[in-house]
């Protein structure tokens, strides 16, 4: 076995933050890229003052809205391990994107606002991994506030989203009084001071719970609670089982503040212990495709259009799953049944790219695509395509036609509207008798169309109008039930020429199927 890539790929933490939008997702990371090291002061205090956005936000949109609405993916170093963090969007609009992110994460973080427990995007997001069996870390944000009682937290967890809650550590007061955590595995106190801006780390003191330097510094009511609580809470938790956590059916608990620094070091050490390398990709046949014995693949999971002003290109971000990457590497694409040549591959952080000239599973990559990526492919050197379980597809619920309203720009409208709609956030569809032969549009929500057509204006200097349309189910006729399609339906054809049906609402739909028995409908045509 190749020792380098086996080495280099057991040091690879590869994961998600899911969260409900304004729980802290966008705070903890730009404290996890801070105490990792990659970034010296958090940008929180500037950039939140001027306009809201992390180091992973670059769309101008984004940071108008205040909303990180696109992925990137982030590398860096930390310790002894190289962390790949998969930045989600957290605005519902766009849960598509971010439940595809999700699939080439091998660990999600899910954070929670102390106040608010499980959130209805949480518990979405908490789904996709729940279906793929990706284990959970759990981060309970903003402790220095007013939080719910933190019993009742754990068994919301557990009620409502089925896991089980395990805390790793234990909050030494909350809100104004919040004063550190008890590490339970450690058996040692951490306590914070706060600093400016929670711009820099902060210092801790580290002490074991029968310190009396702790216990001076702590409030007698404070320090009395806190000791009631653990007691409490030591007698009724279940013993954490790592075996159980890596199945997703069980979630180690941290408390902190990501905004004060409050327990980000202990939550990033402990991190990289739980946090398993990139193991998990499962197969469609059942078991996990092995990183370090199958040869090269990956899977395209993001394409993305102009990420920079300056490069104009597209990128294809892609997950290996195993094997290395080198630059140069010929290798075979599933969809176009032809091998292609890997030369212009990038890493990114932010605004910023380098070449990557070698990658291990686990890495996220961006190559350059000329249209030949789309969402789903996959890339490989064997002589068959490893049969990677297929990335999810949810049917559009919003519909509009898209026009261009100077006729001397159509052409940047084609193909803005080309390489926007490859982007796989929204669909694209044409139709002989709906919209007069425009583009027709699918969408998740109606901020996709808003950035689009902010985008077709940003990235294309086109001018284009929607025309919303009165559908929300789009299904897809399965080949061989074409031909016997009756007449008066509202029909639309897709990127690749195949067939589909749309529906005023889910009366229209169930009458149609109750009429139509004979027609096969699917959600998926990929993998119908
Ligand atoms: P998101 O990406 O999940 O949407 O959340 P984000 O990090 O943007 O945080 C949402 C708000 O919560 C921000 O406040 C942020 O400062 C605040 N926040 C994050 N972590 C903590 C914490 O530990 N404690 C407290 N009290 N607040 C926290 P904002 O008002 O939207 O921005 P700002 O004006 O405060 O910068």
């Amino acid at each position: 076995m190749d020792e380098k890539l086996k080495s280099e790929t057991r040091r690879r933490r590869t994961f998600a933050i899911i969260a409900h939008p304004d729980a802290g997702k966008t705070t903890l990371t730009e404290k996890l890229l801070l105490y990792g090291g990659a970034i010296q002061l958090a940008g929180a205090v500037k950039a939140r003052k001027e306009r809201k956005s992390a180091t992973s936000d670059w769309m101008s949109i984004e940071k108008e809205r205040g909303i990180s609405i696109t992925s990137a993916a982030l590398q860096f170093e930390y310790r002894d391990f190289v962390l790949n963090l998969l930045d989600t969007p957290g605005h519902e609009d766009f849960s598509e994107d971010t439940y595809r992110t999700l699939i080439a994460a091998d660990t999600a973080v899910m954070v929670l606002d102390a106040a608010k427990g499980v959130e209805p995007q949480t518990r979405k997001l908490f789904k996709v991994c729940k279906d793929r069996g990706i284990p959970i870390i759990t981060f309970v944000n903003k402790m220095d506030r007013p939080t719910k009682d933190l019993f009742a937290l754990l068994d919301e967890i557990e009620e409502v989203l089925g896991i089980t809650a395990v805390p790793r550590v234990w909050p030494i007061g909350t809100g104004p009084d919040f004063k550190g955590v008890y590490d339970r595995q450690g058996n040692q106190v951490h306590l914070f001071e706060k600093t400016s801006g929670g711009a820099f780390i902060s210092p801790v003191n580290v002490s074991g719970i029968d310190d009396p330097l702790f216990q001076d510094k702590i409030d007698v009511d404070i320090l009395k609670q806190f000791r009631d609580e653990i007691d409490l809470m030591e007698a009724g938790i279940h013993p954490f089982d790592q075996k159980e956590y890596e199945y997703g059916r069980m979630t180690p608990v941290f408390f902190g503040s990501a905004v004060n620094n409050f327990g980000i070091q202990l939550f990033l050490d402990s991190f990289l212990n739980l946090a398993s390398s990139p193991e998990h990709v499962p197969l469609l046949s059942g078991g996990y495709l092995d990183p370090l014995t199958a040869p090269f693949s990956c899977f395209v999971f993001k394409v993305q259009a102009n990420m920079n002003k300056v490069h104009r290109d597209r990128i294809a971000f892609v997950r290996i799953c195993s094997g290395k990457f080198e630059r140069g590497l010929t290798v075979n694409h599933n969809r176009l049944e032809k091998s292609i040549k890997l030369s212009s591959s990038f890493a990114f952080f932010g605004q910023d790219r380098n070449t990557v000239d070698e990658a291990y599973p686990g890495d996220i990559i961006g190559l350059v695509n000329p249209g030949t990526y789309r969402i789903g492919d996959i890339l490989y050197s064997s002589l068959n395509p490893p049969d990677l379980k297929p990335l999810p597809v949810f049917p559009p619920e919003l519909f509009a036609t898209v026009s261009c309203t100077d006729s001397l720009s159509l052409k940047s409208f084609k193909k803005g509207v080309e390489q926007l709609t490859e982007e796989g956030i929204l669909r694209y569809y044409t139709s002989r008798s709906i919209g007069s032969g425009n583009p027709i549009l699918g969408a998740m929500g109606q901020l996709q169309f808003d950035v689009f057509v902010r985008r077709l204006k940003d990235e294309y200097n086109v001018n284009a109008t929607l025309n919303t349309l009165p559908y929300t189910v789009c299904r897809w006729v399965k080949e061989e039930s074409v031909a016997d399609l009756p007449g008066g339906i509202n029909m639309i054809q897709d990127k690749d020429g195949r067939t589909a049906l749309m529906f005023e609402g889910d009366w229209e739909f169930n009458y149609f199927i109750r009429n139509n028995p004979d027609i096969e409908l699917v959600e998926n045509p990929d993998y119908a």
